[in-house]
């Protein structure tokens, strides 16, 4: 690719709006270049500043006003949104209707894109140009249960604006919900800290895993009786009432989760998603499944239930603890069979003779090229893919279909309103 000239950081123009991009911005072209536009919306005219360029493919920017509104616009109920502000929330200035339709719409075009599906297919799978991502009960703020604090030198906890490393204080989140608000990591400073993580768990625990910069140990006289009070590190070990772990209520089970380790943010998200997974599958007694990057075993255990106890789910996850979580939380489960390592090995070592469906449900980087190569491999009448980045879906759909498998059915779910994070649950068919 051609270098051209880059725009300075700071240089301002206005710009004509188009189409929403993936990763919380919208797309305008300025010079024949591509100028991707934060706080803006599709069909705006703004000033905008530019924030980065590299004189390659692209430029960023932020819209600093607003010259021709979108009738999607509205007041952002959050004071530290907006250009230059907190890098937390996409979407705050849009109506979560149109934040809904610019979901599926990112997903379309990365499956277009990147995913190698034509418009046909799209609109045959439901994704149409006027689609839009299904909310999840509650509404767009009060609803992350999980928050991770960043906290600067003065002790003062708030988040990094977007692509910087400094902190912006803050003294209220609205996305949070009332039982992380209340915990007040806010209205305190942190002397020592790099960061702070709190989570209000759905069975009504409450944690927060304190990250020190250097050898400062938590203080748990500082936070409030009924909060567990973790030292940072991969997996704390020490806590005031003697445990690290939450629980967590999702898909008519309880479940333990580390309070560090993975579990959905959304107190509505883990239950949506193994509904949407079990009735993708549709799971029979005596059948065999995998459960692939299983965590804590949320759609294990639902398999493993439908499958039985003539049935066998295989579940892989390769953090020790959510593995043990997994084991202890599906020990009433006798289909499930649990094991700790990577799911590229045990694909390797394992063969599976006669195999019903592969759940997944991989980190943002999506299973890969080799991962989906080892499951076309083995057979399955259904692979059901659960995806946090429509990007690495549609590479690994790419995969999938040069290996005979066709993408049959996709949903798309708004489990983090406000921001440009997606989820969405794919399943895909022999061709
Ligand atoms: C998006 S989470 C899904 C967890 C679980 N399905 C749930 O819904 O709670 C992805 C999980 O994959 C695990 N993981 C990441 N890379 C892995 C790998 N190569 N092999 C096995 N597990 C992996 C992570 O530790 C994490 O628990």
């Amino acid at each position: 690719m051609t270098a051209t000239k880059a725009l300075p950081v700071g240089t301002t123009m206005e710009l004509d709006v188009g189409p929403i991009a993936h990763g919380g911005h919208c797309v305008a072209r300025h010079d024949g270049r591509v100028i991707f536009v934060r706080h803006s919306l599709p069909g705006e005219r703004v000033r905008a500043r530019i924030t980065s360029d590299n004189g390659k493919a692209f430029a960023l920017a932020e819209a600093v006003e607003i010259l021709t509104p979108s009738p999607d616009r509205v007041r952002p109920p959050c004071r530290f949104s907006g250009a230059g502000g907190c890098g937390g929330c996409d979407w705050q200035h849009a109506e979560p209707a149109a934040v809904r339709r610019g979901k599926a719409t990112v997903v379309r075009e990365q499956l277009l894109r990147l995913g190698g599906l034509s418009i046909g297919q799209l609109d045959k799978l439901g994704l149409t140009e006027d689609a839009s991502a299904e909310a999840l009960p509650g509404g767009p703020l009060g609803w992350r249960t999980r928050m991770r604090y960043a906290v600067d030198d003065e002790g003062r906890a708030g988040f990094h604006p977007h692509r910087s490393g400094k902190v912006l204080p803050i003294d209220d989140c609205l996305i949070a919900t009332d039982a992380v608000r209340a915990i007040d990591v806010l209205g305190r400073t942190h002397p020592g800290l790099a960061g702070v993580d709190v989570v209000a768990s759905s069975a009504g625990d409450r944690a927060v895993v304190v990250r020190p910069h250097a050898k400062v140990r938590a203080d748990p006289a500082r936070w409030p009786e009924e909060v567990a009070v973790l030292d940072g590190g991969a997996h704390p070990a020490a806590s005031r009432r003697g445990h690290n772990r939450v629980r967590e209520d999702a898909a008519g089970r309880r479940w333990l989760v580390h309070a560090d380790g993975f579990w959905q943010v959304h107190p509505a998200a883990a239950t949506a998603l193994s509904d949407a997974v079990i009735a993708e599958v549709d799971p029979r007694p005596g059948q065999t499944a995998l459960d692939l990057y299983c965590g804590v075993g949320l759609f294990a255990g639902a398999l493993g239930v439908q499958v039985g106890r003539y049935g066998k789910v295989f579940a892989v996850e390769s953090d020790r603890p959510a593995a043990d979580n997994a084991r202890r939380n599906l020990r009433d489960v006798p289909a499930v069979v649990v094991s700790t390592g990577g799911v590229g090995g045990w694909l390797r070592k394992n063969k599976i003779d006669k195999l019903d469906a592969v759940v997944l449900d991989p980190p943002r980087t999506g299973a890969g090229a080799t991962v989906c190569r080892q499951l076309t491999a083995l057979n399955p009448p259904v692979i059901c893919y659960v995806a946090c980045d429509p990007a690495a879906l549609a590479r690994d759909t790419r995969v999938l279909a040069g290996n005979g498998y066709e993408l049959t059915s996709l949903r798309v779910f708004d489990a983090f309103p406000m921001t440009h994070h997606i989820e969405c649950v794919a399943a895909f068919r022999p061709s």
